[in-house]
């Protein structure tokens, strides 16, 4: 069997389309979606991150500030920026991009961020919300990847899925957005005993290491859905520098029945996922 694509590009498109439907037409109610982002330091990686949110805000009519910081910047700047955007009416989202220097904490930065305005849904009262099955920003890659779920028509009630990671920004969330739609989770990690054991059963699985190539087509169950949330840098090899996921592709592709590339797989629908999220503060502080 050679999967099927799910291309992240093209339905981020679609998704695009309508939240910039979404933002002309609360323009024209004189309110203008308005996200801030933060970024501290200088990690590559994250200034490209900031840049592509940047440039998306203004193909969708969401307007954007970026506030940019040096790595030894001191920690009460950015939680007195953090306040006064928390203050400022006109802006609806904020986001601070992770990771943040080591002499930040992280949680007390995330939940510095009003919730109201918490568009990557990282604060500690959404993921409250979230694991009540109650109204929240939802993180953005896992929203993303439901979306893409959904746009397949995958079926997720009393479907085996087993995500790959269990972190706060997608592992944990990704596990409880599943779970919620009826989906029989399983949430695998670093000290997991026999990893293949689970995947081999899965009929969903989403990867989320940070591991390049980590899942290979053996570990697949024939007919599976492989999301890959992995995006890693090729250190050596022929493909050095090159992007690549967290799940082999092409061991993977033969075994799968649908399959997210990367890049144009998840990453695309985060950003969308975060504009809808910025789109949608701006309705409720509209209404
Ligand atoms: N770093 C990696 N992914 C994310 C994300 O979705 N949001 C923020 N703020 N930082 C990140």
């Amino acid at each position: 069997m050679t999967a099927s694509i799910l291309d992240g590009n093209a339905l981020a498109a679609t998704v695009r389309a309508e939240i910039a439907q979404g933002a002309s037409a609360l323009i024209a109610q004189g309110v203008t979606p308005c996200l801030a982002v933060l970024l501290v330091g200088d990690n590559p990686a994250s200034a490209v991150y900031v840049r592509n949110k940047v440039a998306a805000c203004e193909k969708a009519g969401v307007r954007s500030l970026k506030f940019e910081y040096a790595s030894d910047v001191a920690a009460e700047t950015v939680f007195d920026k953090i306040a006064e955007l928390n203050a400022d009416p006109s802006v609806h989202g904020i986001l601070v991009q992770l990771p943040l220097p080591k002499h930040f904490d992280e949680n007390k930065v995330l939940e510095a961020i009003s919730p109201a305005k918490d568009v990557d849904g990282f604060h500690a009262e959404n993921f409250g919300l979230l694991l009540q099955g109650r109204k929240s920003f939802y993180p953005c890659t896992p929203w993303g990847v439901m979306k893409m779920l959904e746009s397949a028509n995958v079926p997720l009630k009393g479907a085996e899925a087993v995500v790959i990671g269990r972190s706060n920004i997608v592992g944990k969330p990704m596990a409880v957005m599943l779970l919620s739609q009826g989906a029989t989770v399983t949430v695998c990690h670093s000290q997991t005993k026999d990893l293949a054991f689970h995947t081999r059963r899965a009929d969903i699985v989403v990867a989320a290491v940070g591991k390049p190539k980590f899942l290979t087509g053996d570990m697949i169950k024939p007919g599976a859905v492989v999301i890959d949330v992995g995006i890693n840098r090729l250190q050596d090899g022929p493909d050095a520098g090159k992007l690549c996921g967290d799940v082999d592709f092409d061991s993977a592709k033969e075994v799968a029945s649908l399959i997210t590339p990367v890049p144009g797989g998840v990453g695309p629908m985060t950003i969308t996922m975060l504009l809808a999220n910025t789109l949608e503060s701006a309705r409720r502080a509209a209404a």
